[in-house]
């Protein structure tokens, strides 16, 4: 059984005590025996170890050379400023992914600098103590198949995973956009699990990272960058171009339905003149109409857009489609209205186009995130067979 070591530096014993407004009230015991639950319903074993001082930490992570499978690592205020730390991670071997309770990126400017990030294999920030459960689930899914990482531009956040199948010869590929609402904590690791599976199932997946909302995204980048992250699926030999699907959650199915209607970009906008053509869009829990729930998540589709025209970055004012939608939503989803999903089946259909919507009566927004959950199955079978 994998191993995994759960490691929280200077002060996260006081966790629960210390700034509960910040860092939450659950108790440092509390979250370690989570995370051995987390560890569990994955298949690993989770073994945990605290401590304030800095060396305690290094001498830890040098015992865990060859001895664990991977490390999650909350170093508190060291993660700012300890260059031995960072070295005792690329040290250790076993991928380290770096973890903080708190939006660290929107507070004082010192919090901002990670001197460890470097060494370490992903960043969950700004997701309360589900970020451990997040990060032990990328590590989980990293050893079961991992993403090369390839670059589509210059930014660090221009990046994606990329996963071929063996088998050789042209295959069919899905590019994969995560949700989030655009907001830059929320990163490529949340599709994990659907990269995963799709790739299972013979397909070559690019999961992307796109510019973000507080972290240079917004329009037009974002925009820019999902067209030329899905563009460079064309320069990927084994990919076969008449055989790709745009698939997203949430923010990203809103980005995922929106490559898929480029043809309506006037020239000269970012994303006009597309080089791949989908012959299958998805939309999980899709914010389909970035002008329909203003309120969603504290105005952030206001705050994404901008003044930028309905009619080039929102995929309810761009219909029909390039290609056939699939939408997939909960009728009870309360971060984004199923209506989201149902207006746009309605006017995609009135616009001549092709659209589907499997709406399930259980389950949340997440669902379809979880590989094993009959819902995600019953979607990706679907591409499967358009992809064929
Ligand atoms: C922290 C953030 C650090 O800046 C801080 O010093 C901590 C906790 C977090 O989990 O949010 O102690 O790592």
């Amino acid at each position: 059984m994998p191993v995994a070591l759960v490691i929280n530096g200077p002060n996260l014993n006081l966790l629960g005590f210390r700034r509960p407004d910040i860092y939450g009230s659950t108790t440092l015991a509390h979250l370690e025996s989570l995370c051995r639950g987390w560890g569990e319903a994955l298949g690993w074993r989770v073994e945990t170890f605290s401590s304030n001082h800095e060396g305690d930490l290094v001498d830890r992570l040098h015992e865990a050379r060859g001895a664990v499978d991977g490390v999650v690592l909350n170093a508190g205020a060291l993660s700012h400023y300890s260059y031995a730390l960072h070295d005792a991670i690329e040290a250790v071997e076993a991928p380290v992914v770096e973890v903080h309770i708190s939006n660290v990126a929107e507070r004082e400017p010192w919090r901002r600098q990670s001197v460890i990030g470097p060494a370490c294999v992903a960043t969950v920030y700004g997701r309360g103590i589900d970020g451990y459960r997040h990060a032990l689930s990328h590590l989980a899914l990293r050893r079961a198949w991992p993403g090369e990482p390839h670059r589509y531009g210059e930014h660090s956040d221009q990046v994606g995973d990329l996963r071929v199948p063996g088998g050789g010869g042209r295959m069919a590929a899905v590019a994969i956009l995560h949700g989030g609402f655009w907001r830059h904590m929320w990163k490529r690791d949340l599709m994990d699990a659907v990269a995963v599976d799709l790739a299972r199932r013979g397909l070559v997946t690019w999961n992307i990272e796109y510019r973000l909302l507080g972290s240079g995204g917004g329009y037009p980048q974002t925009f820019a960058d999902v067209a030329a992250a899905v563009d460079y699926l064309a320069k990927l030999e084994p990919v076969d171009q008449d055989r790709v699907a745009f698939l997203g959650h949430s923010a990203g199915g809103h980005l995922a339905l929106w490559a898929a209607s480029r043809s309506h970009l006037p020239p000269g906008r970012p994303g006009a003149r597309p080089l791949v053509r989908p012959r299958l869009a998805v939309g999980l829990a899709a914010i389909s109409n970035v002008a329909a729930d203003p309120g969603l998540d504290g105005g952030a589709a206001g705050e994404f857009v901008g003044d930028a025209p309905l009619a080039e970055v929102s995929p309810f004012h761009m219909l029909p489609p390039d290609a056939p939608v699939l939408l997939a939503h909960t009728s009870g989803d309360d971060r984004v209205p199923v209506e989201q999903s149902r207006s746009y089946l309605r006017a995609t259909s009135a616009a001549g186009g092709d659209c589907e919507l499997l709406e399930s009566v259980a389950g949340d927004h997440f669902m379809y995130l979880d590989a094993a959950e009959p819902a995600w199955q019953a979607v990706a079978d679907r591409i499967v067979e358009a992809l064929r």
